[in-house]
């Protein structure tokens, strides 16, 4: 049974991929003592968990079956890197590759799947709160969320971020290939029937293009001041 608790805050951090959400999310929650839902994580796992029983093309009800009873643990390693455990195997780093992120682009494109994820994602709403990031925290999952944040850059500023990602971990990708595969993702994504990529009402939009990473986050913390107890800022 999903528990649903509106007096634990939820911060809302929504908006397209490479718009730097990963990163400040976990940033704001850090400061703010919060918990972290990288909701992202929770599509490319259910990817990850199909392709590896060859159920990749499976029906929209096995993929749900398969979202809704994902084994997943969250641990941090020594250097403080979070790792992610998918059946008791580190899936970390191929958890972050292009490859993963398109296949979950296409089962998140699945009203079942989606749904079957709903309660998941619910669920980590503990005290004293949450920093919940991905595409329709504000819209969808978190409605009540006390701040909903619309994070956005140009399409050219995320894949130039992505490629220097890619290239400090030393894997080689075209910038262009890379343009190409973001756009069609935000296209996926902004099109989709449920659940489509797009500001919730209430959402503050704030475009990081021409933002370091500590500004956008001290952005975020002065607008959570007035809304959250905050352990430290
Ligand atoms: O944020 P990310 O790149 O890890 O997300 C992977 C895919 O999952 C992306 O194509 C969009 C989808 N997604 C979604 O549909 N809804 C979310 N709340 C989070 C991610």
């Amino acid at each position: 049974m999903t528990i649903e608790n509106p007096e634990i805050p939820v911060i809302a951090i929504d908006g397209p991929s490479g718009s730097g959400k990963g990163t400040i999310a976990r940033r704001v929650a850090s400061a703010l003592g919060l918990h972290l839902l990288d909701s992202g994580a929770l599509y490319r796992l259910t990817a990850l968990a199909a392709a590896g029983q060859g159920k990749l093309d499976a029906s929209p009800e096995i993929l749900a079956g398969i979202a809704e009873s994902l084994n997943v643990r969250f641990s941090t390693d020594r250097q403080g890197e979070e790792q992610v455990w998918l059946n008791d195997v580190n899936v970390s780093d191929q958890l972050r590759t292009e490859e993963s992120g398109r296949m979950a682009s296409r089962v998140a494109a699945l009203p079942a799947v989606r749904k079957a994820l709903l309660g998941v994602q619910k669920d980590f709403r503990k005290a004293p709160g949450l920093v919940a990031d991905g595409r329709d925290m504000g819209t969808t999952v978190f409605p009540d969320a006390v701040l909903k944040i619309f994070l956005t850059a140009g399409a050219a500023e995320r894949a130039k971020r992505r490629h220097k990602q890619l290239n400090d971990k030393g894997i080689d990708v075209s910038l262009a290939a890379l343009s190409r595969d973001i756009e069609d993702r935000d296209r996926r994504d902004s099109e989709r029937s449920v659940a489509p990529l797009r500001p919730a009402e209430d959402a503050r939009l704030l475009d990081s293009s021409n933002l370091t990473i500590d500004e956008v986050t001290r952005t975020i913390l002065d607008w959570a001041k007035d809304r959250i107890i905050v352990k430290r800022i």
